[in-house]
């Protein structure tokens, strides 16, 4: 297939189409015309262009409705639209609809060249961009089938002998014999998790998690969340107020991963709290989201830690007296982009720490 960048230009005008194709021979580039819309997308279609120059007003088919259409048949071409009537109105239109560009009419050949040759720049790069996007998903599904066929199942493996070994040698080690072996197992408990931590950030898969996706009340995930976490809660004696606003609007989502994110949240809050303290939990609606807030009076995160405490395997100063790997806030806010929604953090160091899961409620279309 020939590589020339490939450009279209939708315009009724007959002139403005000479002119283009005048200014364009020799350039190198392959160029394919319509003088209506129909026949533009037909072209769009059949040609693959990388950059189309669409009129805006033009009989038939709009240039806003070409636009639109362009951007559903493919969404990485690149359009330039060009108008008579250049006022910053309509170029804000175009842009809302998908244009990348502006060419007013008259144009000069260099104006044309110039945001031809911007066009072309803008569709590499969305094009490398996306293969950029799809290696580093490769890599990430390598990188996973390694850690878990390459690392956990053979330690996996060393565990479970060593299990055995100990039963069978049970009575015959002296003390110094059974710390060693204590050791050992200690150690290889501490590099499974560490491995089932590492699999479980590179293995949230959104497209597959959206694919489970029902309508649930929130109270299912959170009271799940909240009664695991009791025991540790109890642990510390810290009382875990809840306060679940009526007549909640149901979210649409996954349960189980939901639940996920508030175990994460609120184990940190307690996990990141003194004893004897009170960690609250609030469920309510406010507009079109469902806010689900968990506010601690714990150590907080420190300025400079909190613009990072959603990346993965990043502890801040507050987490490195406690246990943990830094992936909880991490996979928790992966999750909650897969349900469309948002997490954001309040922290004070010293006073405590909020987190607030904002979610998409369900609406009930009236029509
Ligand atoms: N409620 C909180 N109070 C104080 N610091 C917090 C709180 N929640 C999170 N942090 C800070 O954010 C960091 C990242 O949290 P995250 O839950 O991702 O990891 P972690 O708790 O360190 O380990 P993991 O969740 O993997 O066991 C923590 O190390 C801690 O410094
Ligand atoms: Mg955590």
């Amino acid at each position: 297939m020939d590589s020339a960048p490939r450009i279209l230009i939708i315009d009724d005008e007959e002139v403005v189409i000479d002119s283009c194709t005048q200014i364009l021979r020799g350039s190198g580039y392959q160029l394919a015309t319509a003088t209506d819309g129909t026949r533009g997308l037909k072209l769009v279609q059949e040609f693959h262009p990388d950059l189309v120059f669409v009129d805006l007003k033009m009989p038939g088919i709009s240039g806003f409705d070409v636009l639109e259409k362009i951007h559903e048949i493919d969404a990485t071409i690149v359009s330039v639209v060009i108008t008579g009537f250049a006022t910053v109105g309509s170029a804000v239109d175009a842009m809302k609809k998908g244009a990348y560009d502006f060419l007013p009419k008259p144009f000069t050949p260099d104006e044309f060249r110039m945001i031809a040759h911007r066009g072309l720049e803008r569709r590499k790069l969305v094009l490398e961009t996306i293969a950029l996007r799809r290696e580093k998903e490769l890599l990430r599904e390598q990188f996973a089938s390694i850690v878990s066929h390459e690392l956990k199942a053979p330690l996996g493996a060393v565990q479970q002998n060593l299990f055995a070994l100990e039963f069978e040698l049970s009575g015959a080690l002296n003390e110094e014999q059974k710390e060693k072996m204590e050791r050992i197992k200690v150690r290889i408990d501490e590099l499974l998790k560490l491995i089932n931590s590492w699999l479980r950030v590179i293995s949230v898969d959104i497209n597959k998690l959206k694919e489970g996706f029902q309508q649930i009340p929130i109270t299912t995930p959170l009271s799940s969340a909240l009664e695991s976490m009791a025991p540790y809660a109890a642990r510390k004696n810290i009382e875990i107020v809840t306060t679940i606003s009526d007549g909640l609007r149901p979210v649409t989502g996954d349960s189980l991963s939901l639940a996920e994110v508030f175990v994460n949240i609120i184990s940190n809050a307690i996990k990141y709290s003194p004893d004897n303290t009170k960690v609250s939990v609030k469920a309510e609606e406010k507009g079109s989201n469902l806010l689900v807030s968990i506010q601690d009076s714990g150590v907080g995160i420190s300025k400079e830690d909190l613009p990072h405490i959603f990346d993965g395997f990043y502890r801040g100063k507050s987490g490195q007296a406690m246990s943990g790997h830094g992936i909880g806030l991490a996979v928790s806010r992966q999750i909650t982009e897969a349900h469309n929604g948002s997490i954001a953090v309040e922290s004070e160091l010293g006073k405590g720490t909020i987190f607030v899961v904002s979610l998409p409620v369900e609406i009930t279309k009236t029509l």
